[in-house]
């Protein structure tokens, strides 16, 4: 009975394409920012029978029959969820980062209000407004820069923006800014002008969940997070707000932005926080962060021009343009690719060619950082990467560097 055969029966292009990927993975450095490892007990979750079921509706308060035990994992991931980040109110529901900010925006917003947020070129997302997303279709949006000279958010400047503008939320967080955002400042700038603040963690929300980095909890009314970055929960998405938004968020993310929760993901959120609540997290964290600034002093000593000069957390922003003005975002990205090192190409402030082409790449740490890389390692590994570029068309410095990779791949099997 087909019912009971197993993928590789059923569907063998799909199960040698999941096969393919896990050795994709496996035999590759993996250092895009946004990307991590999982666990197996994570993994295990998300690949239950939860995903059978339909639970529209909140723990103890569903549309559907027979939910008590899907109702324990929801209550487990709010209640590892409210311990680790010291929240309020939080939902586990939103199938992801988009959607949390989605949830939150449909909270408190009405279409044509105000958003101010930061740039998508200077590290911002595409749903902080940006015109090809619903945010920025929906909403009235300005945004705040970096300083062109130093690459920090200049505060002074977003300040006199959000008086002039006089937004109905400022969006502090981003995918791309190397520094950690000042959410006190962006708080109290947001009050003085009866504005909401929303903080979106998606990239530190592991980072902030193991304290080694500041929380904006106090002085947001609204945190939002991806839950597959730093913090290795899985897939997916979490809101967190204070006590007097709570009914208008779950009411927000459902019915309002979208039907029945994804229960097997809420099962890997539920296992993910539960790991990201012991010692060995809180140090994989602060390892995290140890790489990336191991990658910053490795590229600034070998000349390489970082956006904001270096990092405060799990990620770097290579300008190509001052040390590589014949290489774009693109092309770093392909030959990097090419021996087994996998980046994104990134804008840059100040980005004069296509999101698509970019001067600039991104380069992050956790998912090395899972794999058991420390200071030794990523010193390797930041010095190949810039022999690479160094000689874009040397097949010799390719090989070599390929072979490093293999080798480095074998020595830190992630699921082997
Ligand atoms: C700052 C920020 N917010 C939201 C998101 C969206 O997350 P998702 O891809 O889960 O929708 C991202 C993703 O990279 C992000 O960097």
């Amino acid at each position: 009975m087909a019912f009971k055969q197993s993928l590789d029966e059923i569907d063998p292009d799909t199960a040698e394409a999941i096969d393919l990927e896990r050795e994709r993975q496996e035999s590759t450095l993996g250092m895009i920012a946004s990307e991590n490892h999982v666990s197996n007990a994570v993994l295990e979750a998300q690949g239950s029978v939860l995903t059978n079921k339909y639970a529209e509706g909140y723990p103890g308060n569903r549309y559907y029959g027979g939910c008590q035990h899907v109702d324990t994992v929801e209550e487990l991931a709010i209640e590892r969820a409210t311990e680790l980040f010291g929240a309020d109110h939080v939902n586990v529901q939103p199938h992801s980062g988009t959607q949390a900010n989605m949830g939150v925006y449909f909270s408190v917003l009405n279409p044509g209000d105000k958003i101010l947020s930061l740039s998508l070129s200077h590290g911002g997302h595409l749903s902080h407004g940006h015109n090809v997303n619903f945010s920025g279709q929906l909403y009235d949006v300005e945004q705040y820069e970096v300083d062109p000279e130093t690459g920090y958010i200049d505060y002074d400047e977003l300040e006199n923006h959000a008086r002039e503008f006089e937004p109905d939320l400022i969006v502090s967080g981003s995918s791309a800014y190397p520094r950690e955002f000042e959410y006190e400042r962006i708080g109290d700038i947001a009050d003085s002008i009866d504005a909401h603040h929303l903080a979106d963690i998606a990239h530190v929300t592991g980072l902030i969940a193991a304290g080694v980095h500041r929380s904006p909890v106090e002085h947001a009314e609204f945190v939002t997070g991806s839950t597959h970055k730093t913090i290795r929960a899985g897939r997916g998405g979490i809101i967190m707000c204070e006590e007097e938004f709570a009914d208008d968020i779950d009411s927000a993310v459902f019915p309002g932005a979208q039907g029945g929760p994804l229960m097997h993901n809420v099962a890997g959120k539920a296992a993910g926080f539960a790991e990201a609540n012991t010692d060995e997290f809180a140090d994989y964290a602060e390892q995290m962060v140890a790489n990336a600034k191991t990658l910053a002093d490795v590229f600034n000593d070998r000349g390489l021009s970082l956006v904001s000069g270096g990092t405060d957390k799990h990620l770097v922003l290579v300008d190509l343009r001052k040390s590589y003005p014949d290489i774009t975002g693109k092309e770093a990205e392909e030959l990097l690719s090419d021996v087994g090192i996998i980046v994104n190409k990134n804008t840059v402030p100040g980005e004069t060619r296509s999101p698509m082409v970019t001067s600039g790449i991104r380069v992050g740490s956790p998912a090395l950082t899972t794999r058991g890389f420390e200071k030794g390692e990523i010193e390797i590994v930041a010095d190949q990467m810039v022999d690479v570029l160094d000689n874009p068309e040397d097949e010799d410095v390719h090989s070599r560097v390929a072979s490093t990779v293999e080798r480095l791949c074998e020595e830190f099997p992630i699921y082997g």
